[in-house]
């Protein structure tokens, strides 16, 4: 890998997908760019008009190719992209917050409401944008649920906000995925801290049937309406179905997980395999949840 600082960006060329990405799958990212401010990111948009740009949060959602992934890949991991406040019962995150922090920084702050992000690999910005979140008694929750703002920028380097109403959250979806978010307000509800700890160990407790021994991407599909993809690839036996390195997940039927050395076309085989099968068997057409970048 070729590395270079610049007083203006930090760049990599040929830094490998496989350590960014939380399925361990991928080949190298031709030109990745850490912008360290809001400025940086508006000149590096700005100075790559035209070119195909991608944004890496976690790497929790994405199956990158092996053969590598062209473009420009930005990270929003500086300092200025990673901030946490707490304004009374308001929090402003950074995009590049991993949720995790952003649950320990409530836990600290005695703010409650967050809690059932609890065990979501991702971070703020990557989970805006698809909305990530949970099935619950009470139905599905999602991160848009407890936004007031998002702050993005356009490709065309002009930062805007949103209100939660204006951001278009639906299931696994925004409307913000034309942006790159930059940061957003949560607002949240006190709560003495006993209580918050429960309630992060309650939703925790939830994810137990989920898979945590091999790297993956967490669910695959999306649920159908009135469906649960699990449940439906599981009653198609799928669980356990290999092809090289990936198998169907024998403890949930949704995900897909990297024995060790998966390959990007292992996965997507298998992504066709299940969803071949699901059409046939139960007429569902699954939709891929996970971004596939080739
Ligand atoms: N089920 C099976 N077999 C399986 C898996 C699940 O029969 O192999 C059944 C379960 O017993 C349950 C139903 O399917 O009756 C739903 O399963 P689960 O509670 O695990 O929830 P899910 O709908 O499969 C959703 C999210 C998960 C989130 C969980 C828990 C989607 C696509 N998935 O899963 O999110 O963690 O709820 O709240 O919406 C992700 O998006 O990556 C993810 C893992």
């Amino acid at each position: 890998m070729r590395s270079r600082k610049n007083s203006k960006n930090r760049v990599s060329r040929g830094e490998s997908l496989r350590t960014l990405t939380t399925f361990r799958i991928g080949g190298p990212a031709r030109c990745l760019v850490r912008p360290c401010s809001t400025e940086e990111l508006c000149g590096l948009l700005k100075a790559s008009a035209g070119k195909k740009i991608r944004v890496l949060g976690a790497g929790s959602n994405i199956l990158a190719s092996d053969r590598g992934v062209g473009g420009v890949i930005v990270k929003l991991d500086a300092p200025s992209f990673r901030g946490l406040e707490a304004e009374g019962t308001r929090v402003r995150a950074g995009a590049g917050v991993p949720l995790a922090s952003l649950l320990q920084f409530c836990l600290k702050n005695g703010l409650t409401g967050a809690e059932f992000l609890a065990g979501i690999p991702g971070t703020v910005g990557g989970g805006l944008i698809m909305n990530c979140g949970v099935r619950a008694p009470s139905g599905t929750k999602a991160i848009g649920d407890i936004v007031e703002r998002v702050t993005v920028m356009g490709y065309n380097g002009r930062l805007r906000s949103f209100r939660r109403k204006e951001a278009g959250f639906g299931y696994r979806h925004s409307a913000l995925s034309r942006y790159i978010v930059t940061g957003c307000v949560f607002a949240l509800r006190k709560a003495p801290g006993e209580e918050v700890r429960r309630r992060l160990g309650d939703w925790m407790a939830r994810r137990k049937g989920q898979e945590y021994g091999y790297p993956s991407a967490g669910c695959v599909f999306k649920n159908p309406a009135q469906a649960s993809a699990g449940q439906l690839i599981d009653s198609c036996g799928l669980k356990g179905r290999r092809k090289g390195g990936a198998l169907v997940s024998k403890r949930h039927a949704n995900f897909i997980v990297n024995t060790g050395g998966a390959s990007s076309s292992d996965v997507l085989a298998l992504i066709r395999l299940v969803r071949g099968t699901v059409l046939r068997k139960r007429g569902i057409r699954l939709e891929p949840e996970i971004q596939i970048w080739k």
